[in-house]
C-alpha cells in the first residue's frame, strides 16, 4: 500500500479524502487540520485513519507516508510543498501551486532534484467530454484553431457580506479571481488546444472594493485589494487569438465554465453546467452533440468515460480520473518505469503562475505582456 496524507480539510480537502478512498492500493494514513485538533481526530476516526494532527511537520519524517495532498489556502502551498519535497515525498497539490513564479520555480527545481512525482488538481480537464475535445483538436478534426473564447463565472461573492480568505492578499496572494478560477480556465484552454498562451492584455477590477468582514462583534469594513473580475485578451503559440472573462459576482452563475474553440474546419464547445456534453459545430452540415461515452469517444479519451453511455459522470469522477492517472504514474515510477499518463505537474503549475503574473502586469501597465 502507498501511504498518503491530506493537509487542509476544508471543502477540497474532503473531496481529496473521498476520492482517495476510491483509488486501489492507497491508504490514507494521516489527516492534518488547521485549527481544532478534536475535529481532525473525529474525522480521522470516522474513516479509520491512524494519524490526526494540526502540525504538518509531524509527518515530514514519517516513513509510512509517501504522498502528500496539499489542500491548504494558497499562501501555505509553497511552504508546505517545499518542506515535503525536501523530505522526499511525492506531492499532489491544490492550485495555484504557490503565490509567485519565484516560488513555483523553486518547487519545480526541488521536485526534479529529488526525482519526485508531482501533480496539481486541475480537475476540469478530466471530464470525458473535455478529454474528447482535446483528442479532436490533436487529431486535426477542427483544422488549425484560430479563435478560443470563454468564461468562468460564479456568484458566491456577489453580496458585500460574502467573505472568504480569497479576498485577503495575505492568504490568497497577488491575485484572487485570476489565480483561483482564471487559472482553471486558461489551463483548460491550453490543454484542449495543445498550445501555450504566450501573450496577454488584461482589464481587471475589484467590483466590491469594500466588504463586511465577520468579526467577534458583528461586521467590520474591509478594503479588498485583489480583483474579483477580469477580462483578458490572449494569444496562443499556435497563432490562435482569444478572450476570456472571469467573475465571482455574476448572479445565478455557480460554477459556469464555458470554453469554445474554433478551427478552420469545425468548432467545439464545452460548458461545465452540461459537463457530459460536447457540442460540435459545422458550417455546411448539422451541428452535433456528443454525450460522454466509453464507446463513442477517441481511443485515448475513452479511458476517462467510466460509465456506460447514458450514465452521467460528475465532479467527483473528474477528480478521480486525475488521481487515478497520478497514482498509476506513481506505481510505474516506484517500479522503476516511466510514468505514462500526462498529469498536470508542478511544471504546469509554474506556467500558470507565469500567465497569472503576466495578466497582473498587463493590467497595471495597460499593455500587452509576453508570458516568459
Ligand atoms: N481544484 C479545484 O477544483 C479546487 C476547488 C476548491 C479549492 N481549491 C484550492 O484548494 C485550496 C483550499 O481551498 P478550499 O476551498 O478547500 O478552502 P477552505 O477554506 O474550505 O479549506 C482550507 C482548509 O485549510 C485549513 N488550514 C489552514 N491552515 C492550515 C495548516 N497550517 N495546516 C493544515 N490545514 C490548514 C483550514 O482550516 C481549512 O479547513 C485553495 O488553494 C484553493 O485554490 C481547488
Amino acid at each position: 500500500m502507498i501511504g498518503a496524507a491530506i493537509i487542509g480539510l476544508g471543502y477540497i480537502g474532503k473531496v481529496h479524502l473521498q476520492t482517495l478512498l476510491r483509488i486501489p492500493g492507497i491508504k490514507v494514513r494521516a489527516l492534518v487540520g488547521g485549527r481544532r485538533l478534536e475535529r481532525v481526530r473525529e474525522l480521522a476516526d470516522t474513516y479509520g485513519i491512524p494519524i490526526a494532527t494540526n502540525d504538518y511537520r509531524d509527518l515530514l519524517d514519517d516513513p509510512t507516508i509517501q504522498v502528500v495532498h496539499n489542500c491548504t489556502p494558497n499562501h501555505l502551498h509553497y511552504e508546505i510543498n517545499r518542506a515535503f519535497l525536501q523530505a522526499g515525498k511525492h506531492i499532489l497539490s491544490e492550485k495555484p501551486l504557490a503565490t509567485s513564479s519565484q516560488e513555483t520555480a523553486e518547487l519545480v527545481r526541488l521536485a526534479e532534484a529529488g526525482n519526485l512525482l508531482t501533480g496539481i488538481n486541475f480537475c476540469y480537464r478530466y471530464y470525458p467530454a473535455v478529454q474528447e475535445a482535446a483528442a479532436k483538436v490533436r487529431k486535426g478534426e477542427l483544422g488549425d484553431v484560430h479563435t478560443v473564447v470563454g468564461s468562468y463565472l460564479q456568484d458566491w461573492l456577489l453580496y458585500d457580506t460574502d467573505y472568504d480568505w480569497r479576498l485577503e492578499q495575505s492568504a490568497t496572494g497577488q491575485s484572487n479571481v485570476i489565480g483561483d478560477i482564471g487559472s482553471h480556465w486558461f489551463h483548460l484552454a491550453q490543454f484542449v488546444t495543445g498550445s501555450p498562451i504566450v501573450e496577454v492584455m488584461a482589464d481587471l477590477k475589484t467590483t466590491r472594493p469594500v466588504r463586511k468582514k465577520p468579526g467577534p462583534e458583528g461586521y467590520e469594513e474591509y478594503e479588498v485589494k485583489v480583483e474579483d473580475y477580469g477580462s483578458v485578451l490572449i494569444h496562443f503559440a499556435n497563432g490562435a487569438s482569444g478572450v476570456f472573462t472571469v467573475s465571482q459576482l455574476c448572479a445565478g452563475r455557480k460554477c459556469a465554465i464555458d470554453l469554445q474553440v474554433y478551427g478552420f474546419d469545425s468548432s467545439l464547445a464545452w460548458n461545465h453546467e452540461r459537463s457530459t456534453e460536447l457540442w460540435m459545430g459545422y458550417r455546411s452540415q448539422a451541428n452535433q452533440v456528443l454525450m460522454e461515452s466509453p464507446f463513442l469517444q477517441h481511443e485515448d479519451a475513452k479511458r476517462y468515460a467510466l460509465l456506460p453511455t447514458g450514465h452521467p459522470m460528475g465532479y467527483h469522477d473528474a477528480v478521480y480520473n486525475l488521481f487515478r492517472d497520478f497514482y498509476e504514474n506513481l506505481k510505474l515510477k516506484l517500479e522503476g518505469k516511466e510514468p505514462k499518463y500526462p498529469v498536470p505537474d508542478f511544471g504546469e503549475g509554474h506556467r500558470e503562475l507565469l500567465v497569472t503574473e503576466a495578466i497582473l502586469q498587463s493590467h497595471r501597465e495597460k499593455r500587452w505582456v509576453k508570458v516568459l
